[in-house]
């Protein structure tokens, strides 16, 4: 069977609108975390003059692969093993310039030990004037956006405690630290950000 999740064919439609022009401009895209890899798929095919770059640690690896198995694509590259806390991140990336490094819905999944090295790594691989796309809930000063990201937080922590919706502060701190400037913080449907970054060395 196909690997399918539900928000992610939801939400990419949404999420190409707020980022088309930075997908236009770049040439190479690292995704972290792609999951079944829908939003390779997608993005992919709406932007054929970009190569696409899929990851995800072990645990996510096989169901990624196996959907690059059943829907080969030419301008996307075979899957990645990336794992955000084995730093340095894979030397195929240092190899070459990422433009644009995307997530969606990753930031509350790992532990904020996981977030920071993330960072770290996007440091080492992404391009000056590159750009890094995150997508997923955030709380602002401390505070939820909404009762149902409250309760997801929680069903989150019930699951695995290093886990939860991240303040936007604490990662909009790392991502300057690392020479990442926000351009744009946009509200999108089901509660979530599509927060957009531009390296700026
Ligand atoms: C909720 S899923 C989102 C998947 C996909 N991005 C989407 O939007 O459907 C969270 C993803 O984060 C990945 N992930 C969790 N911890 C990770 C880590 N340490 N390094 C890389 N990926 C990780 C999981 O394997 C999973 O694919």
């Amino acid at each position: 069977m196909q690997p399918y999740s539900g928000p992610a064919d939801r939400n990419k439609e949404p999420i190409l609108e707020v980022i088309s022009d930075i997908l236009m401009a770049s040439k190479r895209v690292l995704e972290v975390g792609s999951g079944t890899g829908q939003h390779a798929l997608y993005f992919s095919e709406q932007m054929p003059h970009l190569t696409w770059l899929p990851s995800d640690f072990a645990e996510g690896y096989d169901v990624l692969r196996a959907q690059f198995e059943q829907n080969s694509r030419t301008n996307v590259a075979a899957p990645i093993e990336l794992d955000v806390r084995n730093i340095p991140w894979d030397s195929c990336l240092t190899d070459h310039v990422i433009d644009l490094v995307y997530t969606a819905n990753t930031l509350h999944i790992m532990s904020w030990a996981a977030v920071e090295t993330f960072f770290a790594g996007i440091e080492q691989v992404l391009g000056k004037e590159g750009f890094l796309v995150v997508y997923g809930p955030f709380k602002y000063n401390g505070d939820f956006t909404t009762p149902s990201n409250a309760q997801f937080d929680q069903w989150l922590k019930n699951r695995d405690p290093v886990s939860g919706v991240r303040d936007f502060e604490a990662v909009n701190a790392l991502a300057e630290s690392i020479g990442l400037v926000l351009q744009n913080d946009c509200a999108m449907p089901a509660n979530n950000q599509c927060l957009i970054w531009r390296r700026s060395l």
